[in-house]
């Protein structure tokens, strides 16, 4: 089964890419490398023994992503290309809007002009919103996102809602991420962010790598146990995991489904920051900091639909999630 996998060179592709070569199947990636590597390329290849044909291409060009249909028999599309940067996303919110629907929009229309009917989308736990209390289950309303990168990715589940609606030959599978965080055990593939990291994970890192000078928690005036921000991590590779899963449903099933990836464990700030310091042996200087704007005080997944539809569940510990980040940082190139 040939599998298109749009941002495979990405932190989330990459590791997906893995996954489907360890399930037998073949991934096919397109990807412009704008927030990646092509040396990901050859990484793959280290940790599967299979070159991976990869398309330097926009998802949004017609013409290239015809080309990749013309070339390869594919069965069906993983959608992770997309601009990702919440911040960025408000200061820039028609970049945002122009890429990340145009990219669903163009793999789309050529998804039926070369007859393939099976997509799965990489959504986000945003979509939740502000205003429901977790576990988040499926069956919650979405769409109230606090910035135009969330909104992206409410409206691109909308829309591809629609499309299965209107062509019942299609079969789309919408994945709610929630924290994806740690990487590959080999150290050789992991989240690389521009700059100084927006996520929490990767700041730990980078602070323990002496990159950083402290952590800055935002907030500890928060309804939790402990006032800090609660959230759901996973690790990347139960993750990815997750979308062989999804494929294989999709692959019988038409219509939409959702599914959130998530653990159902929630994790303040403070216990990442601990859990980190057991896991690897080394103290994270932080101090407290006001809430940042946007942030809400707890989220976690509820997991059990998951569960039952894709017999699939994260297996790996917050202990394996900060052991495989801290791995991936040391080999990171800084
Ligand atoms: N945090 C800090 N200090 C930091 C960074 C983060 O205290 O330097 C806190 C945040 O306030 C929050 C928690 O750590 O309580 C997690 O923050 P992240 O930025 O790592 O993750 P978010 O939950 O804010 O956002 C992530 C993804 C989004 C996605 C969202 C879905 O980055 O893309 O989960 O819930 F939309």
């Amino acid at each position: 089964m040939s599998v298109l996998l749009t941002g495979g060179a990405g932190f989330i592709g990459s590791h997906i890419a893995v996954e489907l070569i360890n399930a037998g199947l073949d991934p096919i990636i397109a990807d412009d490398f704008s927030n990646s590597s092509p040396d990901v390329i050859d990484r793959l290849y280290a940790i599967t023994s299979k070159r991976i044909p990869c398309y330097e291409i926009n998802v949004a060009d017609a013409p290239s992503v015809s080309r990749i249909f013309e070339e390869n028999a594919i069965d069906a599309v993983i959608h992770c290309a997309g601009f990702k940067a919440v911040g960025e996303s408000v200061s820039e919110p028609v970049k945002y809007y122009r890429n990340n629907l145009d990219t669903t929009l163009t793999i789309l229309e050529q998804m039926k002009a070369h007859g393939c009917e099976n997509i799965v989308f990489s959504s986000s736990a945003t979509v939740y919103g502000g205003s429901h209390t977790a576990p988040f289950t499926e069956d919650m309303s979405a769409g109230d996102c606090t910035n135009p990168y969330g909104k992206t990715k409410y409206f691109i589940e909308e829309i591809l809602k629609d499309a299965a609606f209107a062509d019942k030959s299609l079969s789309v599978v919408l994945l709610r991420y929630f924290n994806p965080i740690g990487a590959h055990e080999s150290g050789l593939i992991g989240e690389k962010p521009n700059g100084i990291p927006n996520n929490l994970m990767p700041y730990i890192t980078q602070t323990a790598a002496g990159i950083r000078k402290e952590l800055s928690v935002f907030g500890n005036d928060y309804p939790t146990p402990d006032g800090t921000g609660v959230r759901d991590y996973i690790h990347i590779v139960d993750l990815a995991r997750g979308h062989v899963a999804a494929l294989k449903y999709a692959a019988n099933h038409k219509g939409t489904e959702i599914f959130n990836l998530g653990t159902g464990k929630g994790t303040s700030v403070l216990e990442l920051v601990h859990a980190f310091e057991q896991a690897n042996g080394i103290k994270i200087p932080y101090r407290m900091a006001e809430r940042r704007a946007g942030d809400i005080a707890t989220c976690y997944a509820g997991t059990e639909k998951a569960a039952r539809m894709l017999n699939w569940r994260a297996e790996k510990t917050l202990q394996d999630m900060c052991r495989d980040g801290w791995r991936w940082q040391q080999n990171c190139v800084k």
